[in-house]
């Protein structure tokens, strides 16, 4: 009596092999790099017992329906979940495993953090390297004759060695992303979060302080929050506002934390020096978007996580997730709902 499970993307193949050898899953695959259409999506989901899914995929009230009440498990290859209606996962109860009987809890739900820490806060680093030395701008001026000569302030930049680093919500990517950028000399870590993290912060030496003082205060900030009602659009006017004119603003957690029109207009005005985003509202930008006009403003396609080891282990965290919560055993990486 195996278990049925719709898998909705062209999984890495070390989290593949974990699902062909446990034996205990029957699983389809959508097998391509794009992602199942929606209409699809809902049709195959008919009658599963587990999701194994992607941050494209909307897990919301039209695909629990969808998929019906045997679904026990959701199990997402990300650590973002802003992509999954939390509310709706708590609201389905399922039968309990014990007792077989009462109704008591709602679908489980594992997630990926931590195996993807260090590929992140890699990419944060160069993106925030990148933006403020001006490199994507440097290579192609090398590349199509604006180099005549050399010049003295020419495509002169922002320097990390004695600089103010923000950190907006500090987590393990925060904590991540300090200590690589510690040894460029860093002069000061600060950051804010709804509370005070001082088991954190105290690894990286970091001072809380309140959002209007990371906005004043930071010459490089860096967005590592989560994407919640809270969060959403906090990076604003107001914020922009109050940031430095030479000061770099660094986005790899979710598009949906910034409000882009107020970015596009402190980067067009000079209110700030220059942005790097690996996330956009919508993913993908369109290429017509008016973010890609500006020289000071680089802009990635949602890659923090993408080496070979960090994709690959994801895949194996949500393959064991998947198990697990289908045998109703504690999962690795599970999402307190
Ligand atoms: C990537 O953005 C993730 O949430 O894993
Ligand atoms: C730069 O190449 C210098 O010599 O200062």
């Amino acid at each position: 009596d195996s278990a049925r499970v719709y898998v909705t993307r062209k999984v890495p193949p070390d989290g593949l092999e974990v699902l062909r050898k446990s034996g205990r899953v029957q699983f389809e695959l959508w097998d391509t790099d794009d992602p199942v259409p929606r209409a699809e999506l809902l049709k195959k989901v008919r009658g599963v017992d587990g999701l194994l899914c992607v941050l494209t995929e909307k897990v919301d009230a039209e695909l629990l329906d969808a998929a019906g009440p045997g679904l026990k498990v959701v199990s997402t290859m990300s650590v973002g979940y802003d992509h999954l209606s939390l509310e709706e996962l708590k609201k389905r109860s399922l039968e309990c495993v014990y007792c077989h009987f009462h109704l008591c809890r709602g679908i489980r739900v594992g997630y990926t953090p931590d195996v993807l820490t260090d590929a992140v806060a890699e990419l944060t680093v160069a993106l925030l390297l990148c933006t403020s030395r001006r490199l994507v701008e440097a290579t192609h001026e090398a590349k199509t004759g604006g180099w005549g000569t050399w010049r003295t302030l020419w495509l002169c930049g922002y320097e990390l060695a004695n600089s103010t680093v923000g950190i907006l919500g500090l987590g393990r990517i925060g904590v991540a992303i300090a200590e690589r950028l510690k040894p460029f000399k860093v002069k000061k870590f600060i950051y804010t979060d709804v509370a005070p993290r001082p088991e954190l912060a105290n690894m990286i030496n970091a001072e809380y302080v309140s959002m209007d003082e990371l906005a004043q205060q930071s010459d490089f900030l860096t967005i590592c929050c989560a994407l919640t009602p809270e969060t959403q659009g906090i990076c604003n006017k107001n914020l922009f506002s109050k940031m430095k004119e030479t000061s770099i603003f660094i986005n790899t957690s979710r598009g949906g934390v910034v409000n882009q029109d107020d970015l596009y207009e402190a980067l067009a005005t000079g209110q700030i020096a220059g942005a790097g985003l690996d996330v956009t509202t919508p993913e993908p930008l369109p290429t017509s978007h008016p973010l890609f006009t500006l020289k000071n403003c680089v802009i990635l396609p949602h890659i923090a996580s993408a080496s070979y080891t960090t994709r690959n282990a994801m895949s194996v965290l949500a393959a064991n997730n998947l198990l697990a919560g289908l045998r109703g055993e504690p999962m690795e990486k599970e999402l307190k709902l």
